[in-house]
């Protein structure tokens, strides 16, 4: 029997898919039927996860693409239908965090991570949408998942632009949602909220806060980012990565507009 959630006989493009929750979700919507193009700044990490993927049977190429750039967006929408022939799935992941107080916060380092947080998921979701949407040179719908955080839904201290990014990130879904869906274009739009996840850019927090002697130890810093949660565990990318094949998936299709939190109890205090 068919599975609920899977996404075969789709094209799914995943930005910053190179590491962290970018490479759990192509490898996860490969491994579901997906033909998939890893997207991202960093060739070879990129090429690794999509030679993995091709090598434990899934299809998947990697792109070179920085976000930030509108060339390189046309460039990968054209890949897609290239190689692919068409786009179904577009998952704006590519982020970055930059770990400030507001006081320590230069304007060029507020730029930097609005281009890549809120720039670059403009960008994707435009050039998908023009696509994807009836006429649009592949013309058959599709799903966009936005990457926001649970920094889009609540502040944290140091992190003030990068959870200006991320709620950014979130209103813009749901915007977007509504214009695809009142115009009936078949593409719905959502958000995930990924709480404390272990990447490398989690790592790397740790790794900051037992540098500026916040913590004795990376272990320290570890149990304190526990210690916000409910559940007693970090979050792995895979679990993010399910969420996102669900969003992906045509099990969604009544799916639209909504921000889905994954971060182990997290906000529910
Ligand atoms: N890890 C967490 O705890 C956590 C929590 C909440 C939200 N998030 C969000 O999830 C997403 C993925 O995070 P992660 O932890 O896997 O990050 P990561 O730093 O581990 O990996 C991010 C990937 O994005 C790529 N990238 C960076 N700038 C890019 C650009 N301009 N164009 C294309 N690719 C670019 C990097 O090369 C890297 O491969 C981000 O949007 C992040 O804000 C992460």
């Amino acid at each position: 029997m068919e599975p609920a959630v899977h996404v075969r006989g789709k094209v799914a493009l995943v930005t910053g898919a190179a590491k962290g929750i970018g490479a759990a979700c192509a490898t996860l919507l490969a491994e579901q039927g997906a033909a998939v193009l890893v997207a991202d700044v960093d060739a070879v990490a990129g090429r690794e996860v999509a030679g993995r993927i091709a090598a434990a049977g899934g299809r998947a190429e990697f792109l070179s693409l920085d976000v930030t750039r509108e060339a390189d967006w046309v460039r990968a929408i054209d890949t897609a239908l290239a190689r692919f022939g068409g786009l179904d799935v577009l998952v704006n992941n590519a982020g970055i965090a930059i770990v400030r107080t507001l006081l320590e916060t230069t304007l060029d380092e507020w730029r930097r991570v609005h281009a890549v947080n809120v720039e670059g998921v403009f960008l994707g979701t435009k050039h998908a949408v023009e696509v994807m949407r009836p006429g649009g040179r592949c013309g058959r719908g599709g799903s966009i998942v936005n990457l926001s955080s649970v920094g889009g839904m609540i502040g944290a201290e140091g992190l003030s632009a990068y959870c200006s990014t991320k709620g950014a990130v979130r209103l813009f879904t749901k915007s977007v949602a509504i214009e695809c869906g009142r115009a009936r274009w078949g593409i719905r739009v959502n958000s995930v909220h990924p709480g404390n996840t272990d990447t490398p850019m989690f790592r790397q927090e740790l790794e900051d806060m037992r540098a500026k002697g916040a913590v004795a130890s990376v272990e320290e810093a570890m149990q304190f980012y526990m210690d916000m949660q409910v559940l007693p565990e970090i979050g792995q990318p895979r679990d993010i990565a399910t969420m996102v094949l669900y969003l992906a998936s045509d099990a969604a299709r009544f799916v639209t507009g909504a921000e889905f939190v994954v971060d182990g109890g997290l906000t529910a205090q």
